[in-house]
């Protein structure tokens, strides 16, 4: 019948409703019909299937592109949207210079137009492997709305995360770092600068590749996101491998006085991190004087901040790291010392601080080696919560 109705011609219309409707008007031809309603279903589906993929894979700028090319006349419109995203890998093609001035660059009004979801940018600065990645990958599971991850490397190193790992494309453009010297103090505050380009981090903290986390994510975030300080150990050490390692020409920027010690692993708020990318006061005379003995990221941060902003600092670290043994080096973990009884006397331990009585004292823990992993992941839920 269909086929029948289809394949006749207008004028010998044989239906009813195409008798009466052709009395007054010329109907259209039926094939020129079935052909409009197959391309107003084809364009529906197009559209719907367009902004399924837009929304599902952010192939905005092929929209933009579209625009520009259809609309030479206007400029490509600027949104929230893309203010405010931060792009799915973190390569750029920035020098420091500018990637610095970026980073130092600061809204004037405080509340946010837009519901801003504040996150933990984890900042992680390595020679190369990451070989506690399996169980940081577990610890950040179902949390990717609170937290962004960066990592600083030998620019040597390839890495090579699958698509589905959490450091996938999270390694920022590197350089060489030497332990101890200011290529470590430029590499921390690339690390910073890089996650302040992300609006939404609010704190940032640095880690090594021999750290790993003793809680789970939903503990650490409270107690960061809810803590008025940050964390970074700062203590005023009189001898010679503190005061002793003090140059009278810093002066008068900063007086042995004000001279400090402490351990490179911190968690900084936002304004803290503005300010280390930005300083240009401190930085001169510690790339001058602070050289070997004098081991700048032991000195630079914790003399820096306890200066400008000492009400910000819980003047300790959130890293615990095993002195006990002695020696110039802190104890590294091995197989053979993942116990319940190492993990109690973590949590145990004290704080170094006249800080509130907080427990626990320690969110990350290190020096790990690679051989402890298996042990670490196999006994997560029990001895770190998840
Ligand atoms: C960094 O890049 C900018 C812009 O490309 C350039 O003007 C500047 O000279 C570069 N700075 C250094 C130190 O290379
Ligand atoms: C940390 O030390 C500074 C002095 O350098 C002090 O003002 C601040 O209150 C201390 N922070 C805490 C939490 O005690
Ligand atoms: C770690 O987990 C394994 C497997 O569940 C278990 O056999 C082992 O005793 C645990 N190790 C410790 C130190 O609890
Ligand atoms: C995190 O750890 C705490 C304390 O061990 C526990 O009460 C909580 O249920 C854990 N949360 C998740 C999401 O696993």
């Amino acid at each position: 019948m269909q086929a029948r109705v289809g394949g006749s011609s207008l004028e010998e219309g044989t239906d009813s409703v195409g008798r009466k409707a052709s009395k007054n008007i010329k109907p259209l031809p039926l094939r020129f019909l079935k052909f409009l309603v197959i391309f107003a279903v084809a364009g529906i589906l197009f559209s719907a299937i367009s902004m399924y993929t837009i929304r599902y894979f952010g192939l905005h700028n092929v929209v933009q592109i579209a625009q520009s090319r259809f609309q030479p006349c206007f400029q490509r419109s600027v949104s929230l949207e893309s203010l405010i995203r931060p792009s799915a890998s973190v390569w750029h093609s920035m020098n420091d210079s500018v990637l610095l001035w970026r980073a130092s660059l600061v809204p004037q009004i405080k509340t946010y137009p837009f519901k801003r979801t504040p996150k933990i940018a984890f900042m992680f600065l390595a020679r190369g492997q990451l070989p506690m990645a399996p169980l940081w990958e577990k610890f950040f599971k179902g949390n990717q709305d609170l937290y962004s991850i960066y990592m600083h490397s030998l620019p040597s190193y390839k890495p090579d995360f699958p698509p589905s790992s959490v450091f996938y494309q999270r390694n920022i453009p590197s350089q060489f770092v030497e332990w101890g010297r200011m290529s470590m103090i430029d590499a921390e505050r690339r690390l910073l600068s890089n996650a302040l380009l992300d609006i939404s981090n609010e704190w940032f903290v640095l880690l090594s590749e021999a750290c790993i986390p003793l809680a789970n994510f939903s503990i650490v975030y409270r107690y960061i996101s809810r803590s008025r300080h940050s964390f970074l150990g700062v203590f005023d050490d009189p001898g010679p491998y503190g005061r002793g390692r003090y140059n009278g020409r810093m002066s008068p920027e900063v007086h042995v006085s004000q001279w400090r010690k402490g351990s490179q692993w911190f968690e900084v708020n936002r304004k803290l991190a503005v300010d280390i990318v930005s300083d240009s006061y401190y930085y001169p005379k510690f790339d001058q004087f602070c050289r070997p003995s004098c081991y700048v990221d032991e000195h630079y941060l914790p003399t820096m901040l306890s200066i400008e902003s000492p009400q910000l600092l819980a003047n300790r670290s959130l890293s615990f790291v095993d002195w006990s043994r002695g020696g110039a080096h802190p104890a590294t973990f091995g197989k053979a010392d993942i116990t319940e009884s190492l993990f109690k006397r973590i949590s145990n331990a004290r704080c170094s601080s006249n800080d509130q009585q907080s427990t626990p004292c320690f969110l990350f823990a290190r020096k790990f080696a690679p051989n402890a992993l298996a042990l670490l992941l196999e006994n997560s839920s029990k001895f770190l919560g998840f």
